[in-house]
């Protein structure tokens, strides 16, 4: 049986207390033979700046380079808001992101049919609901220079990031939603800002033109990334798969993370380029959420964002596909129970810790495999 390498960067906040529940459903997928997991630990954000005054260091950098996988909870927090900018610790998220060519962020959003009371939305908008936003992670706004404060001299100061987009970028994350469009339901929505964007401009004659020469069978629309903040909140079933930019995608899987109850559900892969001979992907498994400073250490988060992240990566990975079948039925079978943490405790009588629910999803799990 192949060891499959995972690189665990548990960041901030609560980024520990979901990796130990990961770290728990790993660790009896080896003991018991299922699977091999070679665990190796490091640090990212806060916690690295400080041990090492930096946002990543270049051994855990290469660390992560060595390995089959990341997994990366949660970086940043209040503790940190007045560290240098470029060794903040979102800077370490995304180098590592810049660094690997991670450029296409899958974040599924399902709301399984026993938390569709916990949305915020009514139950018949949300119930069933499966869709998947496609991220791009390596440009846009995020990475485009100039990126800087400027004094003006004059009591005033000037900040400017900009957008950047080059065709390449634009048509490999549109060639991944129109790929991943043809497993689902075949139909791909792009999103961005012609109408004020020149980014948004290219963006669109980009995805039309892949779409014609690649794709025609599968359907595609475009919508304004406002107004589609707008349907995703009227009627969300409407979405298979959601193209958009860097920023667009960011603050869209927010928004359709309360589809599903709570921003704790959300996973996420971060993927790399196909290597030309293995066909094996750099990635990096990520929840949407971030430290949730605000219940930090209590016990209260939801893990599973984490646990599904994991099951990402058994997906795209390690190719164990009916494991991470089982992964996800094991989490739909503890939310049929009524088991609930706080965030989606909705009017259940009372909601479990963190570790009680990973608990309860890796009990659902060993009766499945
Ligand atoms: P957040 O996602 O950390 O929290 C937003 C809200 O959602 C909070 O009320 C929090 O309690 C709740 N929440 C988030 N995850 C949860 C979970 N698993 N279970 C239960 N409730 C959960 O966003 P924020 O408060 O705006 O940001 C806090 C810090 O996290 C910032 O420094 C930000 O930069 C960082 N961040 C990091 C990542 C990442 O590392 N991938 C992502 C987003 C934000
Ligand atoms: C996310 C986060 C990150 C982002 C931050 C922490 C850099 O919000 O992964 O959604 O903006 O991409
Ligand atoms: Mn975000």
């Amino acid at each position: 049986m192949s060891v499959n390498k995972l690189f665990v960067l548990p960041g901030d906040g609560i980024g520990p207390e979901v990796t130990a529940e990961v770290e728990k459903i790993a660790n009896f997928l080896t003991k018991e033979g299922i699977a091999r997991f070679e665990i190796e630990r490091g640090l990212v954000g806060g916690a690295a700046y400080d041990a090492h005054g930096v946002a990543i260091s270049e051994d855990d950098m290469a660390r992560a380079g060595a390995a089959d996988a990341i997994l990366l909870a949660a970086v940043g927090g209040p503790k940190w808001d007045k560290v240098p900018y470029d060794v903040r610790p979102e800077a370490g998220l995304l180098r590592l992101r810049k660094d690997f060519n991670l450029y296409a962020n899958l974040r599924p959003a399902i709301c399984y049919p026993a938390l569709a009371d916990a949305s915020s939305l009514k139950r018949e908008l949300v119930d069933g609901l499966d869709l998947l936003i496609v991220r791009e992670l390596t440009g846009g706004v995020y990475f485009g220079e100039p990126k800087q404060i400027i004094d003006l001299g004059n009591g005033q100061k000037r900040a400017i990031d900009t957008q950047v987009y080059d065709t390449y970028e634009i048509e490999r994350i549109g060639r991944i939603a129109f790929e991943l469009a043809r497993k689902r339901r075949n139909k791909v929505t792009s999103s961005e800002k012609h109408n004020v964007m020149k980014s948004g401009v290219l963006w669109r004659e980009v995805i039309i033109d892949l779409h014609k020469r690649e794709f025609p069978d599968v359907e595609l629309e475009h919508q304004l990334a406002d107004a589609l903040g707008m349907q995703l909140v009227r009627r969300p079933k409407q979405f298979d798969v959601i193209v958009t930019d860097n920023l667009f995608g960011d603050m869209l899987s927010d928004v359709a993370s309360m589809l599903t109850g709570s921003l704790g559900m959300l996973p996420s892969a971060s993927l790399g380029a196909e290597d030309a001979k293995t066909g094996h992907r750099k990635a990096l498994y990520e929840p949407v959420h971030g430290s949730a400073p605000d219940i930090a250490g209590k016990g209260l988060a939801n893990p599973i964002a984490m646990i599904g992240s994991f099951g990402m990566a058994l997906r795209y990975s390690f190719g164990l596909t009916e494991l991470a079948d089982k992964l996800e039925a094991a989490i739909a079978g503890v939310l049929d129970k009524g088991l609930r943490t706080a965030d989606i405790k909705g009017n259940a009588p009372k909601a479990i810790s963190t570790s009680e629910m990973g608990d309860a999803i890796l009990a659902e799990l060993k009766a499945r495999v």
